[in-house]
């Protein structure tokens, strides 16, 4: 059976590594056309071979979310390869674990400029090659969106940020026939941004227990909930930010993590 998203175009910010990158995967593997962009050319060139790998029509460039003028180029360069955008996907991030007192002016806006300002920059500069009506933005978020956590003040604004521009986006764009939802996946095994959240292995076991469904999430988990939000059985679906996340929102780290910031 054809895939609702064979010959789709797709373009994902931060998508040569970990969840967007298989996020990517996923949608390359059902027979669309994705455009990946990141920071690093090398990372770009290995995810464009990967996601050829699934015999999708790939390409990328490298950018950072930053930039508006690269930005641009950038979604520019896709829609004249592949086409109007159906699916964007803005997924690139910034972490480290830090206390407030401890993240100097240029961290917190690193971190407030990649997540908050670069989801701003690709959902605006994807505008104008948007299909419409139809076309589906999906902004990855986290738990810290919701929860407080200890060593996350730049993150929790930052996804906090990141949801209401979900919201609000979702209220403009809305008659246009364009929907707008936040993923907030919880913790994703073997991710780079679980290694700067729990860097000790021997914690590992620890933040599991922590979890009420008793598990690390999988890159499989996330891409089955970017597949239904992007599908026409979500058709009704947008301004919204769902979790993927085992219940982790429920019960968010544990204050006790924080003897890895005291340490
Ligand atoms: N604790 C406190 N401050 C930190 C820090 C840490 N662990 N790591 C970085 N910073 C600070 C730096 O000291 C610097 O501030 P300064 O100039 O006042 O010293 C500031 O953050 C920017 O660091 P820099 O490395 O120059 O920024 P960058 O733009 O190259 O990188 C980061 C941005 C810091 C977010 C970097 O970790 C990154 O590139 N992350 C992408 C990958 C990632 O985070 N993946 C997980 C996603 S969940
Ligand atoms: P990751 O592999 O580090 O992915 C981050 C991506 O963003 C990389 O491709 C990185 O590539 C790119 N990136 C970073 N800064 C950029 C910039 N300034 N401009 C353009 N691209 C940039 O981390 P991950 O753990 O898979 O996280 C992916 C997403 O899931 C993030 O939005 C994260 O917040 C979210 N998330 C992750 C978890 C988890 O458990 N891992 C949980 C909740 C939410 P370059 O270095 O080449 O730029």
């Amino acid at each position: 059976m054809v895939s609702e998203f064979a010959g789709k175009t797709v373009f994902v910010s931060g998508g040569t590594s970990g969840i967007n990158l298989a996020i990517a995967e996923h949608f390359a593997g059902q027979g669309a056309r994705v455009f990946v962009i990141s920071r690093d050319p090398q990372k770009v060139g290995r995810a464009v071979e990967t996601l050829r790998g699934h015999g999708a029509e790939a390409d990328g460039m490298s950018a950072d979310v930053r930039d508006y003028a690269q930005v641009e180029a950038a979604l520019a360069r896709c829609a004249e390869l592949f086409g109007k955008i159906d699916i964007l996907v803005s997924g690139a991030a910034g972490n480290f674990l830090a206390r407030a007192e401890k993240i100097s002016s240029n961290g917190f806006r690193a971190v407030m400029e990649i997540d908050v300002l670069g989801t701003h920059h690709v959902m605006h500069a994807a505008f104008p090659h948007l299909a419409t009506p139809g076309a589906c933005v999906l902004n990855i978020s986290a738990p810290q969106g919701s929860v407080a956590m200890v060593g996350q003040s730049h993150v929790c604004a930052a996804k906090a940020g990141i949801d209401m521009l979900t919201r609000t986006l979702a209220l403009e764009w809305g008659p246009r026939g364009i929907r707008v939802n936040s993923v907030s996946p919880g913790p994703i095994a073997d991710t780079e941004g679980q290694k700067r959240l729990v860097p000790d292995p021997a914690a590992v076991e620890e933040r599991v227990n922590s979890i009420p469904l008793g598990r690390m999430g999988t890159l499989d988990d996330v891409t089955a909930l970017c597949a239904f939000l992007a599908s026409d059985r979500a058709a009704y679906i947008t301004g919204t930010v769902i979790p993927v996340d085992g219940g982790v929102t429920l019960n968010p780290t544990p204050t006790r993590m924080a003897r890895f910031l005291d340490a």
